[in-house]
Formats: structure tokens, sequence, C-alpha cells
């Protein structure tokens, strides 16, 4: 998690609405219209069902209570408004109490094609959709708990497991090679790069992801795939932290990134 943020999230008025902008609604709609083009033919059927389900306006930024009636008759969940950035505690304590933090600011135009931070709209377009699903739900729910729970050296390895799977997470399906994940799903660039050929595709073992490293801020090397949904719930059923445990005493694999440039900020 980057340490600061130029974005400030909008605070809810006494009504608990968020007054967003002309330009904030316009950028919202632009992005919504080129992703769910983008999507076509790649975006699961869990996805695109979730997305039905939360109905998302395609020409203003939804209210997040919106999105907590749909969220909270499916699955339980809610979305709770945080500020640009939160520390791993707070992170974790939100998905244990099946709250799912989002950042309630949208990028600036000058940023509309990539943004290394959580907006609301990786937030909402990105996360939203799969948390009405049952077992993804469960999953997240799980994965908050243990790391509420966990010490900060194994919350790392903890982080590997969400980044290869919420936030990066593919399916092989029937009809080919589909993405759950919202950190591809609410970027054209990661969307279409996964498909190009070049990331290596390996099928997810718990094991192998909790020891492979990452960086956030390329297109990732390695994305690793589930067979179905429910698998995610099958790993939320798992001894996860003996899992831990065992990659902590194997140890992490190379690097498949060139090191990060320490001249760059
Ligand atoms: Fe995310």
């Amino acid at each position: 998690m980057a340490k600061s943020s130029k974005y400030t999230s909008k605070q809810p008025n006494e009504q608990g609405l968020i007054e967003w902008t002309e330009e904030e609604n316009q950028i919202w709609s632009e992005l919504v219209a080129r992703q769910l083009e983008c999507i076509k033919g790649k975006a699961c059927d869990e996805y695109l069902e979730g997305l039905q389900k939360i109905n998302l306006p395609h020409d203003r930024i939804p209210q997040l209570h919106e999105l907590n009636e749909v969220l909270e008759r499916e699955t339980g969940w809610q979305v709770a408004p945080v500020p640009a950035l939160i520390d791993f505690d707070e992170f974790f304590r939100l998905l244990a109490n099946k709250q799912f933090p989002v950042a309630t600011f949208i990028r600036s135009r000058e940023e509309f094609d990539y943004l290394q931070e959580p907006d609301i709209f990786h937030e909402i377009f990105g996360h939203c959709a799969m948390l009405t699903n049952p077992a993804f739900a469960e999953f997240t729910h799980k994965y908050g708990q243990l790391g509420y729970a966990a010490e900060k050296k194994d919350r790392v390895y903890l982080a590997r497991l969400y980044w290869f799977t919420v936030e990066f997470g593919l399916m092989q399906t029937k009809d080919g090679l589909r993405i759950y994940g919202g950190g591809i799903l609410s970027s054209p660039g990661e969307t279409q790069y996964v498909y190009s050929g070049e990331p290596e595709i390996n099928a997810l073992e718990v094991l192998d992801v909790l020891r492979t490293p990452y960086r956030i801020d390329i297109m990732q090397p390695l994305y690793y795939t589930i067979n179905a949904i429910d698998d995610l719930f099958d790993i939320s059923q798992m001894d996860i932290m003996a899992q831990v445990r065992k990659a902590k005493e194997l140890g992490l694999f190379e690097p498949k990134f060139p090191p990060k440039n320490k001249l760059a900020s």
C-alpha cells in the first residue's frame, strides 16, 4: 500500500450521500463504457451475473447505499467509505466484518488510463460484482479474519493470496480463460495483456501463491488460475495459516520481474 496519496476521499453529507461533480460523474461514465466493451468475452460468468445484480448506473457514480442493498441481500456484505489510503489493520478489520473498503474519490482525467491507487471505479467496477457471489464472498471474509488475527510478517504472505485471487485471479472455464480479479477487470491495459500470450499462466496452488513475489506497479508477469469460483470456497475451508508456515520455511520463488529501479520514486 502506498504511503501517501494526492487524492482525498469525499465525505458523505448529512444524508449519507456523496456529492459528485459533473466532471467526476462524466469520468465514471466514460470509464464504465470503455471497460464494459473491453471485458466482453473475457470476464467470468459470475462477474457478469454480479454486474447485473448490482445494476450499476452508467451515467453517474453510484451511492454506496445502492450497492449495499444488493450486497446485503446476496451475501451479507457492505461497502464502507474509507480515506484514500488505509493501513493493513483497518483493511483486514473491515473485511473480517464483511465490509469492503471503498475509497470515495475518482481518478482525475490526467490519470484516466492508469492509476496505481485504488479509486472508486476500481473498487466498485472491479470488485463489487464478485462480492455478490457466495463463494467469492466467503473467501474474502475468511481472508479478512485470518489477516486481522495474523502477525505482520504473516500478513505479507496472506497479501499474496489476495493479490493473485481477488485482484489478479483468472479462471479456466469450458469457454476458455476468464477473469475474476478486480485489478484486471478495472484496467483496460491489463485486461488485454492477459490474452497477449506474454504472461505466464499457471494453475493455482495455495502454497505456490504464498511464495510468489509481486510488484504493484507493473503488468503481472504471472497469473494463477482456478477452475471454478467454488475453488475459492474450498480454499477458504483450508488451514491457510499452515500453508503460510510452510511457505515461510520454503522461502520465496525468484521474482519474474526486474528489481524496482531505486531511482524511480
Ligand atoms: Fe482492489
